[in-house]
Protein backbone atom coordinates (compact mmCIF):
# COMPACT_ATOMS: atom_id res chain seq x y z
CA UNK A 1 0.00 0.00 0.00
CA UNK A 2 1.22 3.39 -0.46
CA UNK A 3 3.06 5.22 2.19
CA UNK A 4 3.02 8.91 2.89
CA UNK A 5 5.73 8.98 5.27
CA UNK A 6 8.58 9.59 2.41
CA UNK A 7 10.63 12.18 4.29
CA UNK A 8 12.82 9.86 5.32
CA UNK A 9 13.21 7.49 2.31
CA UNK A 10 16.79 7.43 0.57
CA UNK A 11 16.69 8.69 -3.00
CA UNK A 12 16.57 6.35 -5.73
CA UNK A 13 15.97 8.43 -8.86
CA UNK A 14 16.63 12.61 -9.39
CA UNK A 15 15.58 13.38 -12.25
CA UNK A 16 16.87 16.92 -12.75
CA UNK A 17 16.10 19.54 -15.86
CA UNK A 18 15.68 16.58 -18.20
CA UNK A 19 13.76 17.50 -22.12
CA UNK A 20 13.81 15.58 -25.24
CA UNK A 21 13.25 16.72 -29.14
CA UNK A 22 12.01 14.86 -32.03
CA UNK A 23 13.29 16.15 -35.13
CA UNK A 24 9.65 17.09 -36.75
CA UNK A 25 10.73 18.15 -40.36
CA UNK A 26 14.12 18.20 -41.92
CA UNK A 27 15.36 20.09 -45.21
CA UNK A 28 16.34 19.02 -48.32
CA UNK A 29 19.33 18.42 -46.79
CA UNK A 30 18.19 16.08 -44.14
CA UNK A 31 18.85 19.08 -41.77
CA UNK A 32 15.96 19.49 -38.94
CA UNK A 33 13.93 22.51 -39.44
CA UNK A 34 11.37 22.00 -36.60
CA UNK A 35 11.45 20.03 -33.31
CA UNK A 36 8.83 17.92 -31.11
CA UNK A 37 9.70 19.14 -27.80
CA UNK A 38 8.30 16.14 -26.21
CA UNK A 39 9.51 16.83 -22.65
CA UNK A 40 10.86 20.02 -21.74
CA UNK A 41 13.01 20.70 -18.71
CA UNK A 42 11.21 18.31 -16.04
CA UNK A 43 12.55 17.44 -12.85
CA UNK A 44 11.16 14.76 -10.10
CA UNK A 45 12.64 12.59 -7.38
CA UNK A 46 11.31 9.29 -6.60
CA UNK A 47 12.57 7.29 -3.35
CA UNK A 48 13.37 3.80 -2.44
CA UNK A 49 10.20 1.89 -2.17
CA UNK A 50 7.89 4.80 -3.22
CA UNK A 51 5.22 4.75 -6.26
CA UNK A 52 5.39 8.10 -8.22
CA UNK A 53 2.17 8.46 -10.35
CA UNK A 54 2.93 10.38 -13.69
CA UNK A 55 -0.60 11.31 -15.56
CA UNK A 56 -1.05 13.18 -18.37
CA UNK A 57 -3.09 13.73 -21.59
CA UNK A 58 -1.87 11.59 -24.59
CA UNK A 59 1.32 12.83 -26.05
CA UNK A 60 2.62 15.12 -23.08
CA UNK A 61 5.01 12.82 -23.06
CA UNK A 62 4.93 10.15 -19.94
CA UNK A 63 6.49 7.32 -22.54
CA UNK A 64 9.11 9.64 -23.62
CA UNK A 65 10.30 10.37 -20.36
CA UNK A 66 10.05 6.32 -19.35
CA UNK A 67 12.17 5.67 -22.26
CA UNK A 68 14.67 8.07 -21.07
CA UNK A 69 14.71 6.30 -17.71
CA UNK A 70 15.31 2.73 -19.03
CA UNK A 71 18.15 3.82 -21.53
CA UNK A 72 15.67 3.48 -24.60
CA UNK A 73 16.02 6.78 -25.28
CA UNK A 74 19.13 9.36 -24.77
CA UNK A 75 18.15 12.88 -23.32
CA UNK A 76 18.28 16.15 -25.16
CA UNK A 77 19.22 17.67 -22.03
CA UNK A 78 19.18 17.22 -18.25
CA UNK A 79 20.28 14.43 -15.94
CA UNK A 80 19.42 11.15 -14.65
CA UNK A 81 20.93 10.25 -11.62
CA UNK A 82 19.92 6.91 -10.41
CA UNK A 83 21.79 6.12 -7.16
CA UNK A 84 23.65 8.63 -6.80
CA UNK A 85 25.21 8.19 -10.21
CA UNK A 86 24.36 10.03 -13.32
CA UNK A 87 23.28 7.40 -15.92
CA UNK A 88 21.97 9.65 -18.74
CA UNK A 89 25.57 10.41 -20.07
CA UNK A 90 26.79 6.71 -19.75
CA UNK A 91 28.64 5.27 -22.41
CA UNK A 92 26.04 2.32 -24.07
CA UNK A 93 28.24 -0.52 -22.42
CA UNK A 94 28.41 0.68 -18.93
CA UNK A 95 24.27 2.08 -19.34
CA UNK A 96 23.72 -1.32 -20.58
CA UNK A 97 25.08 -3.30 -17.40
CA UNK A 98 22.04 -0.84 -15.13
CA UNK A 99 19.86 -2.27 -17.69
CA UNK A 100 18.68 -5.09 -14.75
CA UNK A 101 18.09 -2.41 -12.44
CA UNK A 102 15.64 -0.61 -14.22
CA UNK A 103 12.74 -2.28 -16.53
CA UNK A 104 9.82 -1.48 -18.34
CA UNK A 105 6.42 -3.00 -18.21
CA UNK A 106 4.98 -2.03 -21.43
CA UNK A 107 1.45 -0.57 -22.00
CA UNK A 108 0.34 -3.27 -24.58
CA UNK A 109 0.68 -6.68 -23.80
CA UNK A 110 -0.36 -7.80 -26.96
CA UNK A 111 2.38 -6.42 -28.99
CA UNK A 112 5.25 -6.32 -26.04
CA UNK A 113 5.70 -10.42 -26.06
CA UNK A 114 7.17 -11.67 -29.07
CA UNK A 115 4.66 -13.86 -30.53
CA UNK A 116 7.26 -16.95 -31.48
CA UNK A 117 8.28 -17.38 -28.08
CA UNK A 118 7.09 -19.73 -25.46
CA UNK A 119 5.71 -17.54 -22.11
CA UNK A 120 9.58 -19.75 -20.90
CA UNK A 121 11.69 -18.68 -23.22
CA UNK A 122 9.71 -15.05 -22.68
CA UNK A 123 10.87 -14.74 -19.28
CA UNK A 124 14.30 -16.65 -19.55
CA UNK A 125 15.50 -14.43 -22.13
CA UNK A 126 16.33 -11.54 -20.40
CA UNK A 127 18.13 -13.89 -17.51
CA UNK A 128 20.25 -15.50 -19.95
CA UNK A 129 21.44 -12.23 -21.58
CA UNK A 130 22.26 -10.66 -18.35
CA UNK A 131 23.57 -13.53 -17.01
CA UNK A 132 21.49 -13.40 -13.75
CA UNK A 133 21.14 -16.91 -12.31
CA UNK A 134 22.92 -20.19 -13.70
CA UNK A 135 21.69 -21.90 -16.64
CA UNK A 136 20.37 -25.04 -14.34
CA UNK A 137 18.06 -22.70 -12.37
CA UNK A 138 16.44 -20.76 -14.83
CA UNK A 139 13.63 -22.83 -14.86
CA UNK A 140 12.62 -23.19 -11.50
CA UNK A 141 12.80 -19.38 -11.13
CA UNK A 142 10.56 -19.02 -14.27
CA UNK A 143 8.07 -21.32 -12.35
CA UNK A 144 8.73 -19.23 -9.65
CA UNK A 145 8.22 -16.66 -10.88
CA UNK A 146 4.53 -17.98 -12.91
CA UNK A 147 3.74 -18.87 -9.80
CA UNK A 148 4.20 -15.42 -8.11
CA UNK A 149 2.33 -13.48 -10.93
CA UNK A 150 -1.06 -15.83 -11.00
CA UNK A 151 -0.09 -17.98 -13.98
CA UNK A 152 -0.06 -21.46 -13.99
CA UNK A 153 3.52 -22.87 -14.60
CA UNK A 154 2.74 -26.20 -16.38
CA UNK A 155 1.06 -23.30 -18.86
CA UNK A 156 5.09 -22.00 -19.98
CA UNK A 157 5.42 -23.68 -22.92
CA UNK A 158 2.26 -22.09 -24.48
CA UNK A 159 2.42 -19.23 -27.12
CA UNK A 160 1.23 -15.62 -25.61
CA UNK A 161 -1.73 -15.78 -28.22
CA UNK A 162 -2.94 -18.85 -26.02
CA UNK A 163 -3.57 -16.28 -22.94
CA UNK A 164 -6.04 -13.29 -22.33
CA UNK A 165 -5.14 -9.72 -21.82
CA UNK A 166 -4.70 -9.86 -18.14
CA UNK A 167 -2.49 -12.70 -18.41
CA UNK A 168 0.06 -11.78 -20.98
CA UNK A 169 0.67 -8.72 -19.13
CA UNK A 170 1.26 -10.94 -16.22
CA UNK A 171 3.61 -12.58 -18.21
CA UNK A 172 5.65 -9.10 -19.07
CA UNK A 173 5.73 -8.59 -15.08
CA UNK A 174 7.34 -11.97 -14.68
CA UNK A 175 9.48 -10.96 -17.47
CA UNK A 176 10.82 -7.85 -15.89
CA UNK A 177 11.06 -9.48 -11.88
CA UNK A 178 13.08 -11.62 -13.67
CA UNK A 179 16.02 -9.91 -13.62
CA UNK A 180 16.01 -8.35 -10.20
CA UNK A 181 14.88 -4.83 -10.80
CA UNK A 182 15.27 -2.23 -8.12
CA UNK A 183 12.77 0.66 -10.48
CA UNK A 184 9.97 -0.71 -12.46
CA UNK A 185 8.87 2.16 -15.19
CA UNK A 186 5.10 0.56 -15.46
CA UNK A 187 3.98 2.70 -18.85
CA UNK A 188 -0.14 2.41 -18.43
CA UNK A 189 0.20 -1.56 -18.27
CA UNK A 190 -3.49 -1.62 -17.33
CA UNK A 191 -4.81 0.60 -19.61
CA UNK A 192 -5.41 -2.09 -22.61
CA UNK A 193 -7.30 -4.50 -20.31
CA UNK A 194 -10.75 -4.31 -19.30
CA UNK A 195 -11.85 -2.81 -16.07
CA UNK A 196 -12.78 -6.20 -14.56
CA UNK A 197 -9.02 -7.35 -14.81
CA UNK A 198 -7.14 -3.57 -14.14
CA UNK A 199 -7.81 -3.98 -10.77
CA UNK A 200 -6.49 -7.17 -10.38
CA UNK A 201 -3.17 -6.35 -12.27
CA UNK A 202 -3.42 -3.16 -10.14
CA UNK A 203 -3.33 -5.05 -6.46
CA UNK A 204 -0.88 -7.64 -8.59
CA UNK A 205 1.53 -4.90 -8.85
CA UNK A 206 0.93 -3.43 -5.10
CA UNK A 207 1.64 -6.61 -3.73
CA UNK A 208 4.73 -7.01 -5.90
CA UNK A 209 6.09 -3.99 -4.83
CA UNK A 210 6.32 -4.94 -1.29
CA UNK A 211 7.32 -8.52 -1.60
CA UNK A 212 10.24 -7.36 -4.01
CA UNK A 213 11.06 -4.26 -2.10
CA UNK A 214 10.66 -2.42 -5.87
CA UNK A 215 10.34 1.16 -6.19
CA UNK A 216 7.96 2.04 -9.45
CA UNK A 217 7.49 5.01 -12.00
CA UNK A 218 3.79 4.56 -12.38
CA UNK A 219 2.39 5.69 -15.61
CA UNK A 220 -1.52 6.69 -16.46
CA UNK A 221 -3.62 8.82 -18.65
CA UNK A 222 -6.14 9.56 -15.70
CA UNK A 223 -6.00 9.96 -12.14
CA UNK A 224 -8.18 7.48 -10.98
CA UNK A 225 -5.65 4.43 -11.95
CA UNK A 226 -2.82 5.72 -10.47
CA UNK A 227 -5.04 6.86 -6.61
CA UNK A 228 -5.04 3.28 -5.21
CA UNK A 229 -1.01 2.70 -5.91
CA UNK A 230 1.10 5.77 -5.73
CA UNK A 231 2.56 7.89 -2.66
CA UNK A 232 2.94 10.66 -4.78
CA UNK A 233 1.58 11.94 -7.95
CA UNK A 234 2.92 14.05 -10.70
CA UNK A 235 0.67 15.86 -13.51
CA UNK A 236 2.08 16.52 -16.94
CA UNK A 237 0.62 18.69 -19.44
CA UNK A 238 2.44 19.03 -23.19
CA UNK A 239 6.23 18.33 -21.84
CA UNK A 240 5.71 20.01 -18.48
CA UNK A 241 5.20 19.00 -15.15
CA UNK A 242 2.11 21.22 -14.21
CA UNK A 243 1.92 19.85 -9.99
CA UNK A 244 3.76 17.29 -7.76
CA UNK A 245 2.30 15.90 -4.45
CA UNK A 246 1.45 13.41 -1.98
CA UNK A 247 -1.76 11.42 -3.62
CA UNK A 248 -4.05 12.77 -0.87
CA UNK A 249 -2.77 16.17 -0.93
CA UNK A 250 -3.21 16.30 -4.53
CA UNK A 251 -6.61 14.79 -4.41
CA UNK A 252 -7.93 16.87 -2.31
CA UNK A 253 -6.25 20.03 -2.47
CA UNK A 254 -5.23 20.29 -6.27
CA UNK A 255 -4.24 23.80 -6.80
CA UNK A 256 -3.57 23.85 -10.56
CA UNK A 257 -6.73 23.92 -13.01
CA UNK A 258 -5.28 21.54 -14.96
CA UNK A 259 -5.18 18.80 -12.11
CA UNK A 260 -8.81 20.11 -11.08
CA UNK A 261 -10.47 19.40 -14.80
CA UNK A 262 -8.25 15.62 -14.65
CA UNK A 263 -10.02 15.28 -10.93
CA UNK A 264 -13.54 16.54 -12.40
CA UNK A 265 -13.00 13.86 -15.11
CA UNK A 266 -13.10 10.85 -13.15
CA UNK A 267 -16.38 9.06 -13.45
CA UNK A 268 -18.46 8.88 -10.57
CA UNK A 269 -19.60 4.83 -9.63
CA UNK A 270 -22.94 6.49 -8.29
CA UNK A 271 -25.42 7.66 -10.63
CA UNK A 272 -27.34 9.35 -7.73
CA UNK A 273 -23.92 11.79 -7.08
CA UNK A 274 -23.10 14.34 -9.66
CA UNK A 275 -20.11 15.48 -10.34
CA UNK A 276 -19.80 19.05 -12.09
CA UNK A 277 -17.18 17.97 -14.64
CA UNK A 278 -14.84 20.67 -15.79
CA UNK A 279 -15.20 20.97 -19.57
CA UNK A 280 -12.00 22.14 -21.16
CA UNK A 281 -12.55 24.59 -24.11
CA UNK A 282 -9.73 25.61 -26.72
CA UNK A 283 -7.14 23.26 -28.36
CA UNK A 284 -4.29 21.45 -27.42
CA UNK A 285 -1.13 23.60 -28.82
CA UNK A 286 1.34 22.17 -31.02
CA UNK A 287 4.20 20.73 -29.18
CA UNK A 288 6.47 21.78 -32.39
CA UNK A 289 5.79 25.09 -31.63
CA UNK A 290 4.57 25.59 -27.67
CA UNK A 291 3.78 28.81 -26.31
CA UNK A 292 6.05 30.85 -24.76
CA UNK A 293 3.64 31.37 -21.66
CA UNK A 294 1.63 29.07 -19.82
CA UNK A 295 1.88 25.51 -22.15
CA UNK A 296 -2.03 25.42 -20.57
CA UNK A 297 -3.30 28.93 -21.10
CA UNK A 298 -5.52 28.27 -24.47
CA UNK A 299 -7.68 25.95 -22.72
CA UNK A 300 -7.23 27.36 -18.64
CA UNK A 301 -10.69 28.30 -17.17
CA UNK A 302 -9.01 30.53 -14.54
CA UNK A 303 -6.21 32.31 -16.85
CA UNK A 304 -5.09 35.73 -16.71
CA UNK A 305 -3.03 37.63 -19.32
CA UNK A 306 0.66 37.13 -17.31
CA UNK A 307 -0.18 33.20 -18.22
CA UNK A 308 0.42 33.83 -21.33
CA UNK A 309 3.57 35.93 -21.09
CA UNK A 310 5.18 33.61 -19.24
CA UNK A 311 5.13 30.09 -17.62
CA UNK A 312 5.39 30.11 -14.16
CA UNK A 313 7.92 27.62 -12.37
CA UNK A 314 7.47 24.96 -10.81
CA UNK A 315 7.90 25.59 -6.91
CA UNK A 316 7.08 24.20 -4.31
CA UNK A 317 4.21 26.07 -2.56
CA UNK A 318 3.24 24.10 0.10
CA UNK A 319 5.53 21.32 2.16
CA UNK A 320 5.62 18.71 -0.54
CA UNK A 321 3.49 20.28 -2.82
CA UNK A 322 4.73 22.07 -6.13
CA UNK A 323 2.98 23.77 -8.82
CA UNK A 324 3.84 25.73 -11.42
CA UNK A 325 0.95 27.67 -12.02
CA UNK A 326 -0.03 31.78 -11.44
CA UNK A 327 -3.04 31.17 -9.94
CA UNK A 328 -2.25 28.55 -7.71
CA UNK A 329 -3.36 30.82 -4.68
CA UNK A 330 -4.24 34.30 -5.19
CA UNK A 331 -7.40 34.20 -7.53
CA UNK A 332 -10.33 31.49 -6.89
CA UNK A 333 -13.25 31.82 -9.47
CA UNK A 334 -16.29 30.26 -8.70
CA UNK A 335 -16.35 27.50 -10.76
CA UNK A 336 -13.03 25.88 -9.49
CA UNK A 337 -14.26 26.55 -5.97
CA UNK A 338 -17.62 24.40 -6.69
CA UNK A 339 -15.72 21.97 -8.98
CA UNK A 340 -13.12 21.47 -5.74
CA UNK A 341 -15.87 21.25 -3.38
CA UNK A 342 -18.10 18.71 -5.32
CA UNK A 343 -15.33 16.71 -5.87
CA UNK A 344 -14.44 16.54 -2.13
CA UNK A 345 -18.21 15.95 -1.26
CA UNK A 346 -17.61 12.66 -3.68
CA UNK A 347 -14.56 12.20 -2.23
CA UNK A 348 -15.71 11.59 1.19
CA UNK A 349 -17.69 8.56 0.23
CA UNK A 350 -16.32 5.35 -0.13
CA UNK A 351 -15.75 4.74 -3.85
CA UNK A 352 -13.45 3.42 -6.05
CA UNK A 353 -10.68 5.49 -6.84
CA UNK A 354 -11.81 8.35 -4.35
CA UNK A 355 -12.05 7.65 -0.78
CA UNK A 356 -11.62 8.66 3.10
CA UNK A 357 -11.45 12.61 2.65
CA UNK A 358 -12.61 15.05 5.02
CA UNK A 359 -15.48 16.38 4.07
CA UNK A 360 -15.16 19.76 6.29
CA UNK A 361 -11.99 21.11 5.10
CA UNK A 362 -11.76 23.24 2.73
CA UNK A 363 -10.13 21.68 -0.45
CA UNK A 364 -9.01 25.05 -1.79
CA UNK A 365 -8.06 27.20 1.10
CA UNK A 366 -4.44 25.16 2.07
CA UNK A 367 -3.41 28.02 3.64
CA UNK A 368 0.37 28.39 1.63
CA UNK A 369 2.74 30.25 1.48
CA UNK A 370 2.60 33.33 -0.44
CA UNK A 371 4.99 33.27 -3.74
CA UNK A 372 7.16 35.79 -1.90
CA UNK A 373 7.80 33.17 1.07
CA UNK A 374 8.20 30.40 -1.21
CA UNK A 375 10.72 32.00 -3.00
CA UNK A 376 12.72 33.29 0.44
CA UNK A 377 13.03 29.22 1.22
CA UNK A 378 14.98 29.11 -1.93
CA UNK A 379 15.48 27.43 -5.02
CA UNK A 380 15.22 23.98 -4.99
CA UNK A 381 13.84 20.90 -7.24
CA UNK A 382 10.80 18.93 -6.60
CA UNK A 383 11.46 16.39 -4.07
N1 LIG B 1 10.18 8.76 -31.91
C1 LIG B 1 9.48 9.90 -32.01
N2 LIG B 1 9.66 10.74 -33.04
C2 LIG B 1 8.97 11.90 -33.11
N3 LIG B 1 8.07 12.31 -32.19
C3 LIG B 1 7.86 11.50 -31.16
C4 LIG B 1 8.54 10.26 -31.00
N4 LIG B 1 8.12 9.67 -29.85
C5 LIG B 1 7.21 10.52 -29.31
N5 LIG B 1 7.05 11.60 -30.10
C6 LIG B 1 6.17 12.75 -29.84
O1 LIG B 1 6.49 13.21 -28.52
C7 LIG B 1 5.32 13.60 -27.84
C8 LIG B 1 5.21 12.81 -26.55
O2 LIG B 1 4.98 11.44 -26.87
P1 LIG B 1 4.80 10.32 -25.75
O3 LIG B 1 4.65 9.02 -26.43
O4 LIG B 1 5.89 10.46 -24.75
O5 LIG B 1 3.43 10.77 -25.06
P2 LIG B 1 2.56 10.01 -23.97
O6 LIG B 1 2.26 11.00 -22.92
O7 LIG B 1 3.21 8.74 -23.57
O8 LIG B 1 1.23 9.70 -24.79
P3 LIG B 1 0.24 8.43 -24.65
O9 LIG B 1 -0.53 8.67 -23.39
O10 LIG B 1 -0.61 8.51 -25.87
O11 LIG B 1 1.07 7.18 -24.59
C9 LIG B 1 4.16 13.38 -28.80
O12 LIG B 1 3.88 14.61 -29.43
C10 LIG B 1 4.70 12.37 -29.78
O13 LIG B 1 4.09 12.52 -31.03
S1 LIG C 1 -0.58 29.54 -15.05
FE1 LIG C 1 -2.47 30.47 -15.76
S2 LIG C 1 -3.01 29.34 -17.63
FE2 LIG C 1 -1.50 28.12 -16.53
S3 LIG C 1 -2.71 26.72 -15.27
FE3 LIG C 1 -2.28 28.51 -13.99
S4 LIG C 1 -4.03 29.89 -14.28
FE4 LIG C 1 -4.08 28.37 -15.92
MG1 LIG D 1 2.69 6.73 -23.70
Amino acid sequence: MADPNLDNREVLLDVQHLSKSFVAEANFFGRPTSFVRAVDDVSFKIHKGECFGLVGESGCGKSTIGKMLVGLLQPSSGKIIYEGREISSLPTKERRKLSTDIQLIFQDPYASLDPRMTVSQIIAEPMITNNVLPAGQIDKRIDELLDRVGIRPELKNRYPHEFSGGQRQRVGIARALGVNPKLIVCDEPVSALDVSIQAQVLNLLDDLKDDFGLTYLFIAHGLNVVKHISDRVGVMYLGKLMEIAPKNELYHKPLCPYTQALLSAIPSPDPHLSRKRIILQGDVPSPIDPPDGCRFASRCFAKVGACEVGAADLREVLPNHWCACHRYTDVKPDNILKTARDIQYEAARPTYGFGGADANADPISPDPDTPEEAAAKGERLPE
